[in-house]
């Protein structure tokens, strides 16, 4: 019987990384099975990414919406169990570091299912982070380990993983940016956003950024004094919608705050803009092939990469709007380094991986 492959997504940063390895595994004729565990549900936050990134409909859709982390993870386990207890799939693939990768590694390793992990190896070294516990799990457990970058390989072989089960592949974020490229429509998001000289995209939704009261409130400060240099617009990912507001967010009138956008109208704004300050994973990396300077919120990165190859600094809410300055002065690069393989294949890449290890089983 031919073998089939499931992929598990769920959270918005899963669907732009699995896009094009289920389309590279459709060309080589594989069976798959696309579930989506329900993490993520709000039209913007899931369903666009289907109807925009040739992502074909899931088929299976969990249900498992929001809770806290054991609520969460229990859900999607409980849920997955039955789907592969029915489907049972020769191989699971995961992306990424949400709920729905640590869930799904640990319902299939206990069920001695094969699992492929798509952005193994990166590492903040940061426990605080939820992220990091279900990288370091989900690597523990994982048959395959497909990684996007050589610090990301040299993480693995430093924690004893096999050298055979790590692939350096590249990034199948950059094969989707690279694919809408042609979409990715400037002069329609400055005239949506009625944006004239240089302008600034941001994005927020960590917990260190956003849980705690205080450190909202000088976030928002922080902000404010940003878009006393330049426009910002800001897609609120609803995580911290609340307590933004609640702590004056929408009280300057530099600062656009919108609802999250859909991938093409995102990265068509990014495109344009003069620097980006976030503290999203998906979006060091976009920034980084885009050429746009990238002011990462956070006292780490498990994607140095992306500063030793590309645009991305570390700042703090104290510096952010010095270092805004200074990089609206200096204006975007005209050159920059690109990391390895960040160039459109990957996805076929780990096609040919997952094909590889199913044909010798
Ligand atoms: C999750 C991931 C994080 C990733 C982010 C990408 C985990 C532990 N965290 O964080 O790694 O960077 O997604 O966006 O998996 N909500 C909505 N609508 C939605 C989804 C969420 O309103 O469609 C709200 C709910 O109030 C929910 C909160 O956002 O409680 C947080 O959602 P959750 O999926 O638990 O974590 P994220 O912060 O989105
Ligand atoms: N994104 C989008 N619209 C938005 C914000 C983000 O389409 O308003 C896309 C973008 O490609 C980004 C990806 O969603 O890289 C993942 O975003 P997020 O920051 O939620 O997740 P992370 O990468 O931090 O886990």
């Amino acid at each position: 019987m031919a073998p089939t492959v499931l992929h598990v997504t769920g959270a918005r940063p899963n669907f732009p990384k699995a896009a094009p390895v289920v389309r590279a595994l459709a060309e080589q004729g594989v069976d798959q099975i696309l579930v989506h565990t329900g993490q993520h549900y709000d039209d913007k936050m899931s369903e666009v990414f289907f109807r925009e990134l040739e992502l074909p409909r899931p088929d299976l859709n969990l249900g498992v919406g929001s809770g806290s982390h054991g609520e969460q993870t229990a859900r999607i386990m409980t849920a997955l169990e039955e789907v592969f207890t029915e489907r049972r799939p020769d191989l699971v693939v995961v992306y990424g570091d949400v709920n729905s990768t640590v869930a799904a590694s640990l319902v299939a390793s206990k069920m001695l299912i094969p699992t492929a992990h798509v952005e193994a190896g990166l590492r903040s070294f940061d426990l605080t982070m939820p992220e990091e516990i279900n990288r370091l799990v989900t690597d523990r457990l994982s048959t395959l380990l497909l990684a996007t970058s050589p610090d990301a390989v040299a993480h693995l072989g430093n924690e004893g993983v096999d050298p055979d089960k790590i692939h350096l592949v590249g990034n199948p974020m950059i094969d989707t940016l690279l694919s809408q490229l042609d979409r990715l429509d400037v002069d329609k998001a400055r005239a949506a956003f009625s944006l004239d000289g240089p302008y600034a995209v941001a994005t927020l939704h960590r917990p260190g950024n956003v849980d705690d009261p205080q450190d909202v409130k000088e976030m928002v400060a922080s902000l404010h004094a940003v878009a006393d240099l330049a426009p910002i617009v800001l897609p609120l990912h609803p995580r911290g919608r609340a307590r933004l507001e609640d702590a004056g967010l929408l009280a300057h009138p530099a600062l656009k705050v919108v609802e999250p956008l859909g991938y093409v109208d995102f990265m068509g704004l990014v495109r344009g803009a003069a620097f980006v300050v976030t503290d999203s994973g998906g979006v060091q990396e976009e920034t980084t092939i885009l050429g746009v300077p990238c002011l990462t919120l956070r006292p780490n990165t498990e994607r140095p990469v992306t500063i030793t190859h590309g645009t991305n600094r570390l700042v703090t809410r104290e510096n952010l709007p010095q270092v805004a300055a200074e990089v609206l002065a200096d204006g975007r690069p005209e050159t920059w380094p690109v990391p390895p393989l960040w160039d459109g294949a990957a996805g076929e890449r780990i096609a040919r991986v997952l094909v590889s290890f199913l044909e010798k089983r």
